[in-house]
């Protein structure tokens, strides 16, 4: 089977599994795990921040981190598709009081003029505009990286505007890979972050918020609100510590998958696939020119071995990770090919 659906299906590595048998643990609810302080440490280092505190998953780490920079009744300026516009049960008005504000964008990149413009007058009636917050790599825009100039250009009208600056890098290592940026660029420009060990680092649990010491106090306070203060969580921590020791430096694989997958399609099929815009490890497939609904195109490569998730009107989604190898690709190319009778 090639599992194309999410870089969340990969399995811990043996060496993972070995960590997390043998790691020190405490208490972390009273500060006593040794191996959890050690990744915030490890976090804090790479990241170049003040602090960080570790959650058990995506969604808790964009709920505790955008709750912690926003009050109820303020407003989030985001990208229209936002994973937490979209998929996170719309915790940002259930659970921090604050609604988004989508605007238009281009692939997950805002224009500092609408977010200028969007900027609302301080009147009593209105939501204040609080936070803009990015998603670096962006999932919906097919794994597209926010390029570092147009972020020191969000940087500079969040500044000139008050507004504090999120970023859901569930998939930073990823943008890092693709742009040689180092992560600590990307987190020196923001008020508060993200990021996660269960997709392409292929950790079981876990996701970081990271930030400067205020940020992250307040995130630790909503973690244990939302129940995410855990015990012996050493265990989780020890798999994410070699997550970052081993798993870091081999993602340009994955992005040479991608490249490779989408090669492979678009020679198919034209227009099925824009190769430029394939810079990371998503590869999202138009269907009409393969003569298929999204629907009955997965299904037809389920059949055959080949798992992947409709995405949205007219696409489907393929993302590589550790667990496809590049033989794998060349599987689910020869299976496409066999569907399309192209074979
Ligand atoms: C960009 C982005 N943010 C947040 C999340 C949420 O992560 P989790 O599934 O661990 O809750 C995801 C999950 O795929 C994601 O793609």
């Amino acid at each position: 089977m090639v599992d194309l659906r999410s870089d969340t299906v990969t399995v811990p590595t043996p060496e993972m599994r070995h960590a997390m048998a043998t790691a020190e643990v405490g208490d972390d609810f009273l500060g006593e795990d040794p191996t959890a302080r050690r990744l915030e440490e490890r976090v804090n280092e790479l990241f170049g921040a003040e602090a960080s505190v570790y959650v058990p998953s995506g969604r808790m780490a964009n709920l505790v981190g955008l709750q912690a920079l926003t009050e109820p009744g303020d407003e989030v300026l985001c990208t229209r598709n936002a994973h937490f516009v979209h998929y996170e049960a719309a915790a940002l008005a259930a659970a921090c009081g604050a609604q988004p504000r989508p605007l238009l964008d281009r692939r997950g990149v805002l224009d500092p003029e609408d977010v200028a413009s969007a900027v609302r007058p301080p009147l009593d009636h209105l939501p204040r505009t609080r936070v803009v917050a990015i998603e670096n790599t962006h999932n919906q825009e097919g794994g597209a990286v926010y390029p570092i100039d147009d972020l020191r250009a969000l940087r500079k009208v969040s500044d000139e505007h008050g507004l504090r600056l999120y970023l859901d890098g569930a998939r930073i290592f990823n943008a890092s890979t693709a742009s040689g940026v180092p992560v600590s660029e990307y987190c020196a420009l923001t008020d508060g972050m993200m990021f996660c060990f269960s997709k392409g680092l292929g950790a079981p649990v876990g996701s970081m918020v990271v930030g400067s010491a205020e940020f992250i106090a307040r995130a630790r306070r909503f973690r244990k609100l939302h129940g995410g203060g855990m015990r012996q969580v050493g265990i989780l921590a020890a798999a994410c510590l070699v997550a970052l020791d081993t798993m870091v430096d081999r993602l340009g694989e994955d992005h040479a998958n991608a490249k490779r997958l989408a090669q492979g399609i678009a020679a198919l099929r034209e227009g099925a696939v824009n190769v430029d815009e394939v810079e990371t490890n998503i590869v999202m497939v138009r269907t009409q020119p393969l003569g298929f609904t999204p629907e009955a195109f997965a299904e037809e490569l389920a059949r055959r071995g080949v798992k992947f998730f409709t995405f949205g009107p007219g696409t489907v989604r393929m993302v590589t990770h550790k667990d496809v190898s590049a033989e794998g690709i060349e599987i689910a190319l020869e299976q496409i090919a066999g569907v399309l009778g192209a074979a």
